[in-house]
C-alpha cells in the first residue's frame, strides 16, 4: 500500500457516502404506507452520519495532497419499502467491510490517526447495519 492507493480506495469510500447521503435521502420521501413516519424517520436520522463520513474523508484526501471525488456511488433502484431496507443493509455491510480494510491500509503506511477514525467509522456503520438488519428481521412479507 502507498499514499496514491490509499488516496484512490479514500474516494471510492468518499463515493460511497455521497451515495449514501443520496440514498437515504431519495428513500426518506419514498416511504409509503402505515410505517411511512417511522422509516422516513430511520432513513433521514442517518444522513448527518452519512455527511460527516463524506466530510471527513474529503477533508482526508485533500491533507494527503489528493482531489476528493464529486460522484456519488450510485443509488439502487428500489420499489418497496422492504427492498429500500434491503439496499441500505447491503450498503451498510459494505461500508464496514471496507472500512475494516481502509483501516488496515492506513495502519500500512503509519497513519493512526487516519486508521482510528475510519475504526471509528466501522463502529457507526456497524450500527447502522445491525439496526436495519433487526428492521428487516420482523418485516411484514
Ligand atoms: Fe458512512
Ligand atoms: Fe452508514
Amino acid at each position: 500500500m502507498n499514499k496514491k492507493d490509499l488516496i484512490k480506495n479514500l474516494n471510492e469510500d468518499l463515493a460511497g457516502e455521497l451515495g449514501a447521503v443520496i440514498q437515504y435521502t431519495t428513500y426518506a420521501a419514498k416511504a409509503t404506507g402505515p410505517y411511512r413516519p417511522q422509516l422516513t424517520q430511520f432513513f433521514l436520522a442517518e444522513v448527518p452520519d452519512e455527511l460527516g463520513h463524506a466530510q471527513f474523508l474529503a477533508n482526508k484526501i485533500v491533507a494527503l495532497g489528493g482531489e476528493p471525488t464529486t460522484e456519488a456511488r450510485p443509488v439502487p433502484k428500489a420499489k418497496s419499502n422492504r427492498e429500500m431496507l434491503e439496499a441500505v443493509l447491503l450498503a451498510e455491510r459494505r461500508a464496514v467491510a471496507d472500512y475494516t480494510q481502509r483501516a488496515r491500509e492506513a495502519d500500512e503506511i503509519g497513519d493512526k490517526g487516519l486508521a482510528v477514525q475510519l475504526e471509528d467509522m466501522v463502529r457507526d456503520e456497524t450500527g447502522h447495519a445491525e439496526e436495519t438488519e433487526r428492521i428487516l428481521r420482523d418485516w411484514p412479507v
